[in-house]
C-alpha cells in the first residue's frame, strides 16, 4: 500500500479568520474581458446596459468578493475621466500596455452598475494610475466615486446619472511599477515616494479608506525584496496592504514541479510578511501590514508572447489575447495555489484571482454565444463557498515526490476551515500525484464535535489534459467522491490521483 498522509484537526489551533476580501478577483481592460466578456450589447444574454446575465450568473455562483478594476498594466496609461459620461462622446484611447484601442464603452459608472448586480458581498478595488498620472488625478478620481454632492467632480457624477456616490474602500496605489514593462515605470525611491503623497492626500480625504502600495511583479524580479523594503520604508505608516502578484505554468514539460507551484507562492508570502516585519520593527512599528496577493494565477505566458511575436498587434479593439484553456491538471494546481493562500489567512486579507472573464479566467465566452465554466472556476467557487471562517493550523505529516525546481516535496497539499457559527469543517486537499491514490487519516479532536460527512467532492479525470470548450463545455465537472468514513479515529479518505478533493464534515 502507498504510504498514508495524516493531520490532526484541533479547534484551538488556528491561523487566522479568513477575509472576504480573499475570494476577489480581477477584471483589466484587456482582450475580451470586458467587451463580449462582461459586456455585450446586442447578446441574447444582455439586459439593457449590455450587461450578460449569463456571465452574471456565473460570477455569482463563483462566489467573487472584491473586484479589482480597471488593471493591471493597462491602467498605467488609463484617463478616468475617458470612461465616465455619455459613451457616444468618450474618446477612443490607444492602450500602450497591449497595444489595443480602448473605445471607452464600458467604464466606471458601467462596472459599478455590474458589481450592484452582483449583489451586496461584491466590493470594488479600484486601482489609480501612478505610471502616467499622479496626486492630482488619484484624488479628482477618489472626489467623483466618493464625495457624495456639493463639489464641482460629485457634481460631475450626480450629472452623468449617479447620484449616489461609489464609496469604494479599496484603492491600489498604482499596478506592478517595479517592472520594466509598466508605463511609467520607477525606481524604488520614486515610486515609494509617489505612493506616500498619494497615500497621505487620499487620507486628507478618508483617513479610513484601505491603501494597498504595489510590491513586487513577482518574486523572480531582480528587484525583489529591496523593493519592498524601499517602498514600506517611504509608505508604512500610510498604507495598510502591500500587493504580490505570482503566475505559474508548466514548463519544458516539467509537470512535476509545475504541480508544486504553490511552494513558490508560499515562500513568496513567507519572503514578504518578513520583509514587511523587518521594515515594521525598525520603524518601531506595531502596526501589521497585511498582504493583498492582488493578481494570482495559472497563466501560460509564453503562449502568450509567441501568438503576438507571431502577429504583432496593431491597436485592435478587444482581441482574443491571454485566453488560455485550462486543463484538470492546471485546476489541481491552482487549487494548491487556493489553499496556500487560505493556509496564510492571518497575514492575506485580499487576493484576486486574475481574471475573471475570458483573460485567464475561470469563466469563457463566445461574442454572440454561450458562456462556460472552464476547471479552476470549481476550486474557487467551493472554496468561496465553503472556505468561509477560520482557518485551523494544519500540519501534515504526507510522503514527499522529488521535483527538479523545488526538490522534495509533500504529495498532499491541504487547509481545513472551520464555520464558526455551526462548527462545520471544510477539508480542501490536493494530490499532487500524476499516479498513485493518496491514503489520508485526519485526527479530529472532540471538541470539534464533528458526526457526519456531509459532502465529499473531487475534481479529477482519467486525462490528465481535459478542459471544458466551447464544443464541450461540460467535459470536466467535480463528483462525488467515494470511501470516506468518519469513525473512532478520525475522517479517513483516498484522495485520487491528480486531483482537487473537498470533504464537508458537519
Ligand atoms: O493579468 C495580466 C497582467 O499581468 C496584468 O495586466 C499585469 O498587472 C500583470 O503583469
Amino acid at each position: 500500500p502507498s504510504p498514508t498522509a495524516r493531520f490532526a484537526l484541533h479547534p484551538a489551533f488556528t491561523v487566522g479568520q479568513v477575509h472576504p476580501r480573499l475570494f476577489g478577483s480581477f477584471v483589466e481592460h484587456l482582450g475580451r474581458c470586458v467587451y463580449t466578456g462582461i459586456h455585450e450589447p446586442g447578446h441574447p444574454e444582455a439586459d439593457a446596459a449590455g450587461l450578460r446575465q449569463d456571465v452574471l450568473a456565473l460570477v455569482r455562483e463563483l462566489g467573487v468578493t472584491a473586484i479589482r478594476y480597471p488593471g493591471g498594466n493597462f491602467v498605467s496609461n488609463f484617463r478616468w475621466e475617458d470612461s465616465v459620461g455619455p459613451v457616444a462622446d468618450r474618446p477612443r484611447r490607444l492602450d500602450l500596455a497591449w497595444r489595443t484601442t480602448e473605445p471607452n464603452a464600458f467604464g466606471l459608472s458601467e462596472f459599478m452598475a455590474f458589481l450592484k448586480k452582483l449583489g451586496p458581498d461584491a466590493e470594488p478595488m479600484l486601482a489609480l494610475n501612478l505610471g502616467t498620472r499622479g496626486v492630482a488625478e488619484a484624488l479628482e478620481l477618489l472626489e467623483y466615486a466618493n464625495h457624495p454632492a456639493g463639489s464641482a467632480l460629485a457634481e460631475r457624477r450626480i450629472g452623468h446619472g449617479d447620484k449616489e456616490p461609489f464609496g469604494v474602500r479599496m484603492w491600489c496605489l498604482g499596478n506592478e511599477l517595479d517592472g520594466p514593462w509598466q508605463t511609467g515605470h520607477k525606481t524604488a525611491a520614486e515610486y515609494g515616494r509617489l505612493a506616500a503623497e498619494t497615500a497621505r492626500a487620499m487620507r486628507q480625504y478618508d483617513p479610513e479608506l484601505t491603501l494597498v502600495a504595489c510590491g513586487s511583479s513577482n518574486q523572480g524580479m531582480p528587484t525583489f525584496g529591496a523593493w519592498e523594503a524601499e517602498v514600506l520604508t517611504e509608505t508604512y505608516d500610510l498604507v495598510d496592504h502591500i500587493s504580490l502578484h505570482a503566475y505559474y505554468e508548466e514548463k519544458d514539460g516539467d509537470r512535476d514541479s509545475f504541480l508544486a507551484s504553490a511552494a513558490d507562492m508560499d515562500s513568496f508570502i513567507e519572503n514578504v510578511v518578513a520583509t514587511c516585519d523587518h521594515v515594521g520593527a525598525k520603524l518601531k512599528s506595531d502596526k501589521r501590514i497585511q498582504l493583498s496577493f492582488d493578481e494570482w494565477n495559472v497563466w501560460y505566458q509564453h503562449r502568450f508572447h509567441e501568438q503576438i511575436e507571431a502577429e504583432p498587434l496593431d491597436w485592435p479593439e478587444a482581441p482574443r489575447l491571454l485566453e488560455d484553456h485550462y486543463t484538470v491538471t492546471d485546476a489541481v494546481v491552482f487549487g494548491s495555489l487556493l489553499i496556500t493562500l487560505l493556509r496564510h489567512a492571518d497575514r492575506v486579507t485580499a487576493a484576486c484571482l486574475a481574471q475573471l472573464v475570458n483573460v485567464i479566467a475561470p469563466i469563457m465566452t463566445e461574442p454572440g454565444g454561450p458562456a462556460w465554466r472552464q476547471t479552476t472556476f470549481f476550486p474557487f467557487a467551493q472554496a468561496s463557498r465553503h472556505g468561509r471562517g477560520e482557518v485551523l493550523d494544519v500540519r501534515a505529516d504526507s510522503p514527499t515526490y522529488r521535483t527538479k525546481k523545488y526538490g522534495e516535496v509533500p504529495l498532499l497539499h491541504t487547509t481545513a476551515v472551520r464555520d464558526p457559527e455551526s462548527g462545520a469543517v471544510t477539508v480542501f486537499a490536493v494530490n499532487r500525484s500524476q499516479s498513485e491514490t493518496l491514503p489520508l487519516r485526519v485526527a479530529l479532536d472532540a471538541g470539534l464535535a464533528l458526526t457526519r460527512i456531509e459532502e465529499h467532492s473531487v475534481l479529477s479525470d482519467a486525462d490528465p489534459d481535459a478542459r471544458n470548450t466551447l464544443e464541450d463545455p461540460e467535459r470536466v465537472t467535480p463528483h462525488p467522491g467515494e470511501g470516506a468514513a468518519l469513525g473512532a479515529d478520525g475522517l479517513t479518505a483516498e484522495l485520487e490521483p491528480l486531483s482537487w478533493t473537498m470533504i464537508r464534515l458537519a
